[in-house]
This record gives structure tokens, sequence and C-alpha cells, in this order.
């Protein structure tokens, strides 16, 4: 066996470069530099050498030793960057793929009610429409012709927000909303306003919060029959049944006139109370022609203007279409209320794909 420290300096670096993986290059560096290794050996003889032999030989051995701790270092990491190589290549995740798991959650009938209804309307060109839940007493109630004494007022059953400055209540209704739009664009109008509405009230069909949607259009020469058209057709598009029958029946509002409530015709099916036919009557809609005072309150000449508007409760259109009793279960948040009732948030509402889901 060689000691001649060029000769074993080439013998080392042509056997590390060889190695094949870690473990491989791990023997070969116990072998050259372990306690017992070839090079550690001859490091060991250093000692033993005469001053001149060690001249000589000295800096030949300590080469060898950097040379071959060297080539360790530099075949470790081109073995490490190899194996992190052939991982990346194999491990891949195309992170485009869709989730194989089911998409656990779902839609609250509430919202997919709105989407609904948002969709309706936005092909008979209405916009939609926002406002604060903490609504001033003005928006809610003066502007819409609901004066201080007016007994209006204590029908709503109003939540009062305590705090100094103007007297701020949470909304009752979305009429506000009405108000709203009047004094932030000029008419032509036409919106939809969805949206969160409080009222102390609290049974099996009343809950304190619930939800409303408003309706608005203001232009010139609107009537009646631009009001009863429109009820119509949503309520056709909605309940998704042509022999949808509606009843216009005088009313009072503060903020329309003349009002009229709207009740939808309902027949027997199948043991079942549905919506279509005319075999008894339920109230769905408040509705009339914007009160001439309320126009005028949003600074435009009623002369000039007039308009339509009606509201009703989305929780309700959502009980009567899709079948459930009771609206406090609504917002219990029930997993397993939402599991049956709720939509798969994939299947969008489109007039041409059908609202109803
Ligand atoms: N704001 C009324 C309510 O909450 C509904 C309504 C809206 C009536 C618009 C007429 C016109 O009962």
């Amino acid at each position: 066996m060689t000691t001649d420290p060029d000769t074993l300096r080439t013998d080392w670096t042509a056997r590390i470069a060889e190695a094949g993986d870690a473990s491989a290059l791990e023997a070969l560096r116990v072998a050259a530099l372990g306690k017992a290794g070839e090079v550690t050996a001859l490091l060991k003889t250093m000692g033993s050498l005469s001053p001149e032999e060690r001249q000589e030989r000295g800096p030949k051995i300590h080469a060898l030793r950097e040379a071959v701790s060297g080539a360790i270092f530099a075949k470790k990491d081109q073995l490490n960057s190899a194996e992190l190589d052939r991982r990346l290549a194999t491990e891949r995740v195309d992170l485009s793929l869709p989730s194989r798991e089911t998409p656990r959650g779902s839609v609250h009938p509430v919202n997919q009610v709105m989407d609904e209804l948002t969709e309706i309307f936005a092909d008979l060109g209405f916009a939609v429409a926002e406002g604060p839940e903490i609504e001033d007493d003005w928006h809610n109630f003066t502007a819409l012709n609901i004066p201080e004494t007016h007994p209006a007022r204590a029908m709503h059953d109003t939540f009062y927000v305590a705090g100094s400055g103007d007297p701020m209540v949470l909304r009752t209704h979305t009429s506000p909303v009405q108000i709203r739009t009047m004094q932030s664009q000029p008419p032509p109008i036409r919106i939809i306003a969805p949206g969160r509405v409080y009222r102390s009230d609290s049974d099996a069909t009343h809950t304190p919060m619930f939800h409303q949607i408003e309706g608005l259009v203001i232009d010139k020469g609107i009537h009646m029959g631009h009001l009863k058209w429109t009820l119509e057709t949503f309520l056709k598009a909605f309940f998704e049944r042509d022999d949808i029958v509606l009843r216009l029946r005088p009313s009072y509002f503060p903020f329309t006139e003349p009002s009229a409530e709207v009740d939808v015709g309902w027949s027997i099916e199948k043991g079942r109370r549905v919506v279509g036919g005319s075999e008894g009557w339920m109230e769905v809609l408040g509705s009339g022609m914007v009160h001439p005072r309320v126009i005028a309150a949003c600074g435009l000449d009623p002369d000039e203007w007039q308009g339509f508007a009606f509201g009703t409760g989305v929780d309700r259109l959502a009980m009567l279409k899709y079948g459930m009793d009771d609206l406090r279960a609504f917002f219990d948040g029930d997993l397993r209320w939402m599991k049956h009732y709720g939509f798969r948030f994939l299947d969008v509402p489109t007039l041409s794909g059908g609202v109803g889901a």
C-alpha cells in the first residue's frame, strides 16, 4: 500500500467523486479521515519524521488532508442537490387541480334568495343599492313622511341606539335606502336594496333581525301599471311559474300614496300549499306610488318625478319557495339545518340556468 501523499490524493479524490450516495460517501470519509483512517494514519507519522523529511512531506500530507475533506464536502453538496432535484421531480403537486374533497360549506337560503332576486332585477335594469344598518331617525322615519308624533313609529318596535347627537336607530326597514338613493343620484332611478333590518319582536314568524328587499323606481310618467307589471314579472321569475296571480289590496303606508298590499294566490298540490293559482291568498309585499312629500324631502320636484316603491321580507320569500316553517331556525347557526337547506356555493343563480338552483 502506497504512503505517497500525492498518489493517495489522486486515489482518494477519484473514489470520493464516484461515491453513489450519502452512505457510500460517509464510509469513504471514515476510511480516510476517521480515527483509524488512512489519511489520519499518515498525519500521525509526522511526529516521527526527521526535520528534513517533515519539511518535504509535511506540506504534502496537509494538502492531502485538505484535498480529501474538500472533495467530501463538495460531493456532499452535489449529492444533496441531486436528491432535491429528484424529490422536486417526483413529489410535484399540481396546485391547479380542484380539491378532491367535497366542499363542505353551503350558501344560506337568505343569501341564495338575495342572489336570485338580484339576478332577476338586474335583468329588468335595476341596480343594487345599500345603506347603513345603524340609521338616523330622519332617514328611517321623518323623510319617509313619518313625523315624530306618527303612530307608525310605535308600530315599528324600534331599537334605539344610545348616544349623543342625532337620534340613531337600527333601521326598521330598507325604505331609508330610497331616501339615500334619491339624495345621491339624479333620476331616472331603478334600484333594489336588500339587507338586514331590526325590530323588537320574536316568535315563530318574527325574529329581532330579519331581511327585506326594497325596490324603487323614479322616472317621468310612472304609474301603478308599471308597479303591477314589475311585481308580476319578478314573482313569476322567482317562483318559476307562469300561473302567479296577484291581488292588490288598498292599504296604508305613510311613504306611499296610494298604497297597496300585494297578495299572491296559492293552491294545494299533492297535499301541500304552493304559490300559484288562486284557491287562496297570502300577503307577500307592501307597495305603492312614492308619496310626493317623500320625493320633495329628497330635493326633487314631485310634479316632475313620480315613482313606485315596494318592500318585502326576504326570509319569508325563502320560506315560501323552499318550504321551511320556522323563521327562528334561519339564525340558529345549526349545521344540520344548513346542510339540509343550504345551497352549493358553485351553483350561482342565473336566469338562463333557472334561478331556483
Ligand atoms: N317599508 C315597508 C315595511 O317595512 C314596506 C314598503 C316598502 C311598503 C316600500 C311600501 C313601499 O313594511
